[in-house]
Parts: structure tokens; C-alpha cells; sequence
């Protein structure tokens, strides 16, 4: 039985495209099941109904400072859904602990660098600032300090002379839209589990 997963976005979802063309293979062991968008007008949104896929909006503005109430409405379309395991895509907001713990060892990231370097926004243009010669790509459990938790999958690329900050950032993007869904892949077939 394929795993049904849920990729959580927050724009435009071409890591969540990666995810729902690898799952196409009838060998792969994970259905993309759901789509969700904390931002209404993400364009990924789109993209994965054109897949045929289900989509909803958890529009964080709605429920003000109060994260749990949007979580728990988070968790609720992901209940209603079945969903087994989730992956953030592009998905720019902290989570809690709640909605962490509830989701420990289902619940997957992937970050535009080699963690534990570079945490955070800005990934590119703190790789070029640092003179790092090496920079990438990571997929890791989500764990209830941001972009960290046990890392599933890393690749890196070269830092080019000459790179911009664009450059670079398409460089890891093509590995990203390997990556994920090699992990999700190894995760979903159950060969890696959360230390
Ligand atoms: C990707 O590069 C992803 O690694 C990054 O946002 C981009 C989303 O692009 N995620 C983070 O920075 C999370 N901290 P996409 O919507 O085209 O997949």
C-alpha cells in the first residue's frame, strides 16, 4: 500500500512538482494524497490541481498570533485526508512543538543548504558572503528546533566564481528536485526511521 502524503507549501511548489512526478512511478512507494497552502495564492496551488490533485488553503492569517489554532486546523485537513506522512515544501512557517511532536518522525523538510550550515532565510546569499566552496542541499525529519532534526538525504554543488546569488540558487534547486524525492522514497518504503 502507498503511503499517503501531504506536501505542505507556501509558493511556488516546484519541490512539491518534483514530489508529485516521482510518485507518477508506479513502483514508488508514496501517493501524493493532499496538497496544502498556508497562503491562498500560492502558485503551487494551482500547479497540483492541474495534477488532479486535492488541494486546501489553511490560511494562517485567519487565525491571528494564536499558531495552535491554525495548527490544529492544519492537523485536522490532514486527519480528514488520511495522511501518513507529511513534507514541507517551501512551507514558511514555524511549527510548534505541538504540531511537531504530533507529526515526530512522519514529517519531513528540505532545506537550501549542507545543514547544520546555513539555518534559516537567505541561504544562498550567506553561502556566497561566507566563501563556502561547497554549498546544497538537505532533507531531514523535522524536529522542534527549525532545520534540524536527523538528516535523510544531502547533496551539494559547487560555489562558481562568478555565482550571484540567482545562479546559485538554481544550482541547488535542480539537486532539491532530486533529493526529495529519493528521501521521501527511502522514508515512505520504510529503509529510514528517525534515530
Ligand atoms: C526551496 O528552495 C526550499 O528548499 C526552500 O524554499 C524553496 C521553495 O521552492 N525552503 C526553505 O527555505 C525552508 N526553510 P519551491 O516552492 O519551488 O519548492
Amino acid at each position: 500500500m502507498k503511503k499517503r502524503v501531504a506536501v505542505l507549501i507556501s509558493g511556488r511548489g516546484s519541490n512539491m512538482m518534483a514530489l508529485i512526478e516521482a510518485a507518477k512511478a508506479q513502483d514508488y512507494p508514496a501517493e501524493i494524497a493532499l496538497v496544502v497552502s498556508n497562503r491562498p495564492e500560492a502558485l503551487g496551488l494551482a500547479r497540483a490541481r492541474a495534477e488532479g490533485i486535492a488541494t486546501a488553503v489553511v490560511d494562517h492569517m485567519v487565525f491571528g498570533k494564536d499558531r495552535q489554532a491554525f495548527e490544529r486546523a492544519l492537523d485536522a485537513e490532514l486527519q480528514k485526508n488520511r495522511i501518513a506522512l507529511v513534507c514541507l515544501a517551501g512551507f514558511m512557517r514555524l511549527l510548534t512543538p505541538w504540531f511537531v511532536n504530533r507529526w515526530s518522525g512522519r514529517m519531513l523538510n528540505i532545506h537550501p543548504a549542507l545543514l547544520p550550515q546555513f539555518k534559516g532565510l537567505d541561504t544562498h546569499r550567506r553561502a556566497l558572503a561566507a566563501g563556502v566552496k561547497e554549498h546544497g542541499a538537505t532533507v531531514h525529519f523535522v524536529s522542534v528546533e527549525m532545520d534540524d532534526g536527523p538528516i535523510i538525504a544531502q547533496q551539494a554543488v559547487p560555489v562558481l566564481p562568478g555565482d550571484t546569488e540567482a545562479s546559485l540558487a538554481a544550482r541547488v534547486l535542480e539537486v532539491e528536485h532530486r533529493l526529495y524525492p529519493q528521501a521521501l522514497r527511502m522514508v515512505a518504503a520504510g529503509q529510514i526511521r528517525p534515530a
